[in-house]
């Protein structure tokens, strides 16, 4: 059985292709059609989902959530509960992962093996890496990681009766971040002309604006500071997200919020609450503005606007996008389902699976959202970034260029890829060191023919050709800083077996 999987910041949900070939969400174990991305460790065991999110208030030091931010970060690690483990971003992400894959099976009486997983289109290689490794870690096999906001451009497809030519722009907000891409559908082909988002952008960012505002009130009326008191904390935070949630339909909302004997309610207008988050919606704005250049495209050229992700349904998000694109935003996607049910439709694409009913001869073209780049140096030995593949430029692409060895004999060549857009090597990320050992006995200025390339998931490969021999030489590993060694995966591994997840 192959499944999709929306691995969300705060939530994650599971789609399949039904006996009658559409795309349908997979229940939990508790009938929820999400399940929330927060861990609760209960002894030994993790429990994942709305018990969790629950408990997160009351036992936060328990609780691990917001992990999908972390992906990538080498240098995350997060005590496990109840243990004197300390776990990582893909460990709290394999562990979710493994929830979700548990009822799945439970829900459909057949083993998962095979899983297309969703990633924001902005994450770079390190988070789609960190991702893969999240799902190989308890034993599945990625068949693709698509971007979310090119998932629900297929979904929508597969729902509309008559997808015929058509440009969309997709606004994708949601709990931990935002993604915005402008895709144009002809014919059986879903193109995506471009994309552009932030990583670290979402409904979390509205609520910390919430929190901020509470606190200062308190302090200013009280004297008593919020930040030292954990617990008054995470019940703010807790009580931020039912502010704004309710704001989405009321005028006005009081945030209760008590520390150290002293109560108060913070009244939250809807006008104040939009005066809050407008610098963060004004920055949705200027990547969307920005993803409409890179496509060569204006918004009279936008057929419509479709809205993705929870965070959708903050009233001030479909005002503004009004008011710059002009376009009334459509609300006909299940912005907390469509990313799943795309993923679902993708897995069926693959292998020339005939499951699906309506659209089995699809063809989904997408773009690298990073320019891809090697450190190179000028010749006066200063460090600069060359940029070897463009961002928006469709995957999977490769870029080929001769080196030449410096002198008799080397032994190794090395490289240091990037992504990023700047051509100062200080603001790109340098996504790992690429280090090839050369054949013996290649004189002074050998020829290589280096080949970088992004694959399907948008994750980077470098292979190289010794010219002089005409050899294939191996794949050049990237020492990336986030890189698991065999040994470590399968330690990691024999952890994870070892707990027992509800
Ligand atoms: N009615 C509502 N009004 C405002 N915000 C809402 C509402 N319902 C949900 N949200 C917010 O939507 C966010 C969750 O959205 P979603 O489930 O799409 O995110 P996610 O998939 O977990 O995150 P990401 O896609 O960024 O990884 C949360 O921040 C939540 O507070
Ligand atoms: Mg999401």
């Amino acid at each position: 059985m192959k499944i999709g999987i929306d691995l969300g910041t705060t939530n994650s949900a599971v789609a399949y292709i039904n006996e009658h070939g559409t795309a349908e969400i997979v229940s939990n174990g508790e009938g929820e059609r999400t399940t929330p991305s927060v861990i609760l460790m209960d002894g030994d065991k993790a429990i994942v989902g709305d018990i969790a999110k629950e408990a997160s208030v009351t036992q936060v030091d328990d609780t691990i959530q917001f992990v999908k931010r972390q992906m990538g970060n080498d240098s995350f690690q997060i005590p496990l509960p109840g243990s004197d483990k300390m776990i990582d971003a893909v460990e709290a992400s394999a562990i979710i992962l493994k929830k979700l894959v548990q009822d799945a099976e439970q829900e459909l009486s057949e083993k998962v093996t095979e899983v297309v997983i969703t990633v924001p289109a902005y994450f770079d290689d390190g988070k789609r890496n960190a991702t893969i490794e999240a799902a190989e870690m308890i034993g599945l096999n990625v068949l693709k990681i698509i971007n979310e906001p090119t998932s629900a451009a297929l979904a929508y497809y597969d729902m509309e009766e008559d997808p015929s030519d058509q440009n969309v722009a997709i606004y994708d907000l949601g709990g931990g971040t935002f993604d915005a891409s402008i895709v144009n559908i002809h014919n059986n082909e879903i193109t995506v002309l471009s994309t552009d988002g932030d990583s670290n952008l979402g409904g979390f960012d509205f609520d910390n604006e919430i929190c901020e505002h509470v606190i200062n009130e308190f302090e200013d009326s009280t004297g008593i500071d919020l930040y030292d008191d954990d617990d008054a904390m995470q019940e703010l935070r807790e009580n931020a997200e039912k502010c704004k949630k309710a704001l989405s339909r009321l005028s006005k909302y009081k945030v209760p919020v008590t520390s150290s004997g002293e109560s108060m309610r913070v009244e939250i207008t809807k006008d104040l609450f939009n005066d809050l988050i407008k610098g963060i919606v004004d920055r949705t704005k200027l990547v969307m503005e920005d993803a409409i250049k890179e496509a060569n495209l204006t918004w009279e050229d936008i057929d419509k606007v479709l809205l993705v992700g929870g965070s959708t349904r903050v009233p001030l998000i479909s005002e503004t996008i009004k008011d710059f694109t002009g376009i009334e935003p459509s609300k006909e996607l299940n912005p907390d389902e469509v990313v799943a049910l795309g993923a679902a439709v993708q897995a069926s694409l693959i292998d020339g699976d005939t499951s699906l009913s309506s659209s089995a001869n699809i063809i989904v073209k997408d773009v690298n959202s990073h320019s891809l780049g090697i450190i190179t140096q000028d010749k006066s030995g200063i460090d600069g970034n060359s940029i070897i593949l463009h961002r928006n430029t469709e995957i999977p692409c490769s870029f080929s260029q001769e080196f030449y060895t410096n002198h008799d004999n080397q032994e190794r060549i090395q490289l240091q890829i990037t992504e990023g857009e700047d051509l100062d090597p200080d603001y790109v990320t340098i996504i790992g060191k690429s280090i090839l050992n050369l054949p013996p006995g290649l004189p002074e200025s050998s020829p290589l023919d280096i080949t970088i390339s992004y694959d399907k998931n948008g994750i980077v490969h470098v292979v190289a050709r010794d010219v002089t021999n005409n050899t294939e030489l191996r794949d050049m590993i990237i020492e990336r800083k986030s890189n698991m060694t065999q040994i470590e995966m399968e330690e990691k591994k024999e952890e994870l077996l070892a707990i027992e997840v509800e």
